[in-house]
């Protein structure tokens, strides 16, 4: 019995979870291969999968052990955020200790190409600290949880591009929301930033393809790009496409 846990929360998870679904034809009980797909649940509406879901955090390390144990999977794949290195950490430290086969599957970081005006930094306050003190109109697209770092830069607007609509105050007094789930298009995101007279954008080295228009815009309009380096993730066996993953599954 091959018992996978995918851990899911971006485009690349979704397409895979449609990969095993076709793949497994289905798998129910009994067909030998069965599937579950596993959100944070940051999202108020997570897009729906092919594939059983459970939502919410495991409970750490140990959480995720007794997860592993109790649900009897045999492989998981961390197909979570690059950014999201909590939970890519742990799943390294739960299968270890649980004996469970894990592979990461990691979309290639973006590379500055001709045109592009990156500045790279290394985490979340030295993106901060590479914004002028005051009077930048700054597109912040990093999602919703960190946004109080740059409310030490109360004199910059910024623009936000979020998938739920806030529930509460926002840390950032001059800022402006926009909820949208991409993936985006390079002419929307043009449109976007022209509109809102953007002059920098804060950006996370995702990777992939759902996100990558904002790059494909600022390097249109001769925008700076303040851009952040993605997290160290614990040593773990990797593979960078759909098919290889499948592979995987088929032979680990
Ligand atoms: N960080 C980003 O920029 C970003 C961008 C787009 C999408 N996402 C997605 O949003 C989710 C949360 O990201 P994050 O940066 O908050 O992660 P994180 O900091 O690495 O994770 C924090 C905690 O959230 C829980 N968690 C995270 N992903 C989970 C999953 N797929 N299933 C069940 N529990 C999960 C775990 O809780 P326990 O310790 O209780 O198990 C984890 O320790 C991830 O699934 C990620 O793929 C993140």
């Amino acid at each position: 019995m091959t018992k996978l846990l995918l851990l899911g929360g971006t485009t690349e998870a979704s397409r895979l979870a449609m990969a095993v679904a076709e793949a497994w034809g289905g798998a129910g009980p009994g067909a030998g291969r069965q599937a579950v797909f596993s959100y944070a649940g940051r999202t108020a509406r997570p897009a729906s999968q092919p594939l059983p879901c459970r939502i919410g955090g495991f409970g750490g390390v140990a959480g995720l052990v007794a997860y592993l144990r109790r649900e009897a999977i045999t492989h998981v794949v961390d197909a979570t955020h690059p950014f999201a290195a909590q939970m890519s950490a742990n799943a390294v430290a739960a299968c270890e200790e649980a004996g469970v086969k894990l592979l990461g599957y990691e979309r290639p970081e973006w590379i500055a190409r001709p045109g592009d005006r990156w500045i790279r930094v290394a985490d979340m306050a030295a993106a901060v600290a590479a914004l002028p003190e005051a009077g930048a109109r700054v597109f912040l697209a990093i999602g919703k949880q960190h946004l109080s770092a740059f409310s030490t830069r109360p004199g910059n607007h910024y623009l936000l591009r979020l998938v739920d609509a806030p529930v509460a105050p926002l840390p950032l007094a001059d800022s402006c929301v926009v909820v949208a789930r991409g993936p985006f298009d390079a002419a929307g995101d043009e449109e976007l930033m022209r509109s809102h007279a953007i002059t920098h954008v804060v950006a996370k080295n995702a990777g992939g393809s759902g996100a990558q228009a904002k790059l494909v815009a600022a390097r249109a309009l001769g925008l700076p790009v303040v851009m952040m380096d993605r997290p160290r993730i614990p040593s773990r066996q990797v593979r960078g496409s759909v098919a290889e993953v499948m592979s995987w599954l088929d032979h680990a």
